[in-house]
């Protein structure tokens, strides 16, 4: 393992700590967050974005969900239908995560040595855009601030997009693991309306090496 790939781990595994704090709730958190973040760095290698960049969107998007540990557990852990007030709970969790991760920022800003294992202003602001904005849409329709297209930050897009394609594909209590002919069938579904097309496209193209990668 290089020095940068040692460094990057290290930076990894620190918000992977705070993120199974948050999200012990989900006996899955461990095996979602590695793959989420495999996925999201797998996306941005394909799409050009440069080393660096990746390595940082690995470690960002750790924190995507850590605002849920703001969410009751009663809401949470809910099965079937929520109602209006509970369905707001959970749309919550965005700005809590952005605020979380503002507070953890505020705290370690002058451990510098963490500059070496890439936690330093750059990763905080790409987990700040991600915790916000990962459950943003394409076309406008999504969550907290209904941004549409380039709006939301390239990270944010890229995270949403390997946030689902985890969730399709994984068993949850409320549903059975998808094939990934299922699933790459509804992410197209949802091209240019969920997604970024771009990404999308890329997805499409790469799916099998995408998830035999993880
Ligand atoms: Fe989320
Ligand atoms: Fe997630």
């Amino acid at each position: 393992m290089s020095v940068l790939e040692q460094s990057e781990n290290n930076g990894y595994n620190l918000f992977k700590s705070m993120a199974i704090t948050a999200e012990f709730h989900d006996r899955d958190i461990v095996e979602h967050i590695d793959r989420v973040s495999t996925y999201a760095q797998a996306i941005a290698r394909g799409i050009g974005l440069e080393e660096e960049t990746q390595r940082r969107i690995r470690i960002a998007s750790v924190l995507h969900d850590v605002g849920k540990s703001s969410i009751p557990r009663e809401v949470l852990l809910k099965p079937g239908l929520l109602n209006e007030a509970e369905r707001l709970f959970i749309e919550h969790h965005t700005r809590e995560g952005f605020q979380i991760i503002r507070t953890i920022e505020d705290l370690l800003r002058d451990q510098t040595m963490l500059q070496l294992y890439y936690i330093d202003e750059i990763t905080f602001s790409m987990a700040k855009d991600i915790a916000l904005s990962h459950h943003e849409c394409w076309n406008g329709t999504g969550y907290p601030e209904m941004r549409r297209g380039q709006e939301t930050p390239i990270h944010a897009r890229i995270v949403h997009l390997a946030d689902v394609l985890d969730a399709l594909l994984t068993k949850r209590v409320y549903k059975e693991a998808w094939m990934l002919s299922e699933v790459m069938q509804e992410i197209t579904q949802r091209k240019g309306t969920w997604f970024d097309p771009d990404l999308t496209r890329w997805v499409e193209r790469h799916s099998e090496e995408l998830i035999k990668g993880s």
